[in-house]
């Protein structure tokens, strides 16, 4: 059976992934990659760097595509100019609301803050908890028997509600018991909080010298569109891809990694004309879940999610989410591992213009909020970041689609999907449950693993020349110790589509077994062929 314990688990016992800092008691909502979860992680990215931008032809178009279209790469910095975050609209809306817990000193993201409604005698309470949906109904009735100073044998005098709210849905005369709170009504009204990190430049680090690491890499490239435009030959459509770190001071990071305060992001911004736009939206939200479900995420996994408009960001006009069912959330519920928006020309206009009015409705957002003397408030670059089509003579500001994916969070559902526990015989020829990693070959840490049969008769010597030869194309792992089925579970677990035996037939006839990780099959390859042929079912997939 998956769980997120099992996962989790594995992911700490092999080397996928660690606590940061964890020897210091850790630090919440960051994430250090292991020796198997870096490789994963730099694979996952590569993938999207070569399948969305290197290997992305320009010359072919399909039947689904809106026309031909460029891709190209950049790599901007985090720090950046504070004036971009005021024109991005970061600074003044880039916030979640919280609610304090002066009593337990927590603070907590106010839509995340669910519970249910306890009862006892006449008295009728709601307990708030933020315990995973799993575990939500027993941390609720633990805590309202102590809340009740209900001994074991009375708990069937207290009432518990069969159903799951949010705190944002009570009115304010309930009484509440906090997350972590012993007492009742103890929370405070929600309040705005800024999710960028401050930081300040230089040594004087005065109120000027305040900027920002930033909340996503996508302004990097909106501030870069006149540079790659004058310095490149890409035409209008295309895109600029980006992937990179980006941090938000998440007031509740959970689930592992799916909420971090550091994260990495694989971003593309992509500049159609306005009249294509909705066309470009479509083509983007299927190519990226195709994307996934190439890459072995199932597609009943898989869900795209159209935003409701109260739902859409500052700057987009329309926003769709591919979502994944990851195992931490109750059945049926989906958690988002990409967004696809639809910007218009929110990004490009305010870094022209200025900041845009953030009480203008969506779709209308082109007017420039003016101070007191008249002037735009947060001045943009006054750089001209329009568009002049060579072929039509057409001056427009192009509008933007933005398929914007998380790395750790992609890591983190392949994780997910490829951990499964199936039969399978050991050494012996017993029938025993391994647990075992099906990640895609282009994503799997290591490619293939290289074991001589027994550590004698020459073997060992045969085996790490294969090793050596491999190794200059691919991860390889090279392990002689133990009885062979238990070196090949070792590699099952961290997700090594192959293993290559070297036995008493290698050293006659040149040739090695080459086991299979999902269907257990075995085959024989002559030893010159391997490299070739690891590469092409590597490849094949
Ligand atoms: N430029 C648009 C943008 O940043 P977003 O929906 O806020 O949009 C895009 O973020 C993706 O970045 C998300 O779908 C998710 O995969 C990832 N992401 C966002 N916040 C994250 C966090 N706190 N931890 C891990 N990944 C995160």
């Amino acid at each position: 059976m998956k769980s997120m314990e099992k996962i989790v688990s594995l992911c700490k016992r092999r080397g996928f992934l660690f606590q940061s800092s964890e020897i210091y008691g850790g630090v919440q909502g960051f994430w250090d990659y292991g020796p198997l979860g870096v490789e994963l992680k730099r694979n996952l990215k590569e993938a999207w760097w070569n399948d969305m931008l290197t290997s992305h032809n320009e010359l072919v178009t399909s039947a689904d595509t809106p026309s031909t279209y460029e891709m190209v790469g950049l790599d901007s910095t985090i720090i950046m100019h504070p004036q971009v975050w005021k024109c991005s609209g970061h600074f003044d809306l880039f916030h979640d609301h919280m609610i304090d817990c002066p009593e337990a000193k927590r603070r907590y993201r106010f839509d995340q803050v669910r519970g249910r409604w306890v009862e006892y005698q006449d008295k009728k309470i709601f307990v708030a908890t933020m315990a995973e949906a799993a575990e939500e109904a027993d941390d609720v009735r633990r805590r309202g028997m102590k809340f009740f100073k209900l001994r074991n044998k009375d708990a069937d005098k207290m009432t518990l509600g069969s159903e799951s709210i949010t705190l944002d849905q009570l009115d304010s005369t309930t009484d509440v018991l906090g997350p972590d709170a012993k007492s009742l009504d103890t929370l405070t009204e929600p309040r705005e909080f800024n999710l960028m990190f401050k930081t300040t430049l230089g040594a004087l680090g005065g109120e000027d010298d305040v900027t920002f690491l930033r909340p996503e890499t996508a302004q990097g490239i909106f501030v870069n569109f006149k540079n790659v435009l004058d310095s490149s030959r890409v035409r209008v459509p295309f895109g600029i891809g980006q992937v990179g770190k980006s941090f938000r001071n998440e007031i509740t990071p959970r689930n592992f990694t799916f909420r971090s305060r550091e994260f990495e992001q694989m971003e593309i911004e992509f500049f159609c004309h306005p009249d294509q736009s909705q066309d470009w939206y479509r083509f983007w939200r299927d190519r990226r879940l195709a994307w996934y479900t190439s890459l072995g995420l199932s597609s009943e996994s898989l869900i795209m999610r159209e935003h409701h408009t109260e739902e859409l960001a500052h700057y987009s006009i329309g926003t769709a989410d591919i979502e994944y069912a990851f195992p931490f959330l109750p059945e049926g519920e989906y958690g988002e591992l990409e967004g696809i928006a639809h910007r218009g020309d929110f990004d490009l206009r305010s870094h022209m213009e200025g900041k845009l009015d953030p009480q203008t409705p969506k779709g209308q957002r082109m007017e420039v909020e003016l101070g007191a003397d008249g002037k735009p408030k947060h001045r943009g670059s006054g750089k001209d970041l329009s568009y002049r089509d060579e072929l039509t003579g057409e001056r427009y500001i192009p509008h933007v689609i933005e398929p914007s994916a998380g790395a750790d969070r992609g890591a983190l559902a392949f994780i997910c999907e490829a951990y499964s526990e199936d039969e399978a015989p050991d050494e012996k020829g017993k029938m025993q449950t391994r647990t075992v990693m099906k990640l895609n070959p282009r994503l799997a840490p290591i490619k293939a693993a290289v074991f001589p049969l027994v550590k004698k008769d020459g073997m060992p010597e045969v085996a790490k020349d294969i090793y050596g030869e491999l190794k200059k194309h691919m991860n390889v792992f090279y392990d002689e110790k133990g009885a062979v089925g238990r070196r090949y579970r070792r590699q099952d677990e961290a997700g090594t589509p192959y293993c290559i035996t070297v036995d008493t037939e290698s050293l006659s006839e040149k040739t090695v077994t080459v086991r299979d990780r999902d269907s257990l099959q075995q085959s024989r390859v002559r030893i010159d062929d391997l490299v070739a042929e690891i590469t092409q079912r590597i490849e094949s997939h």
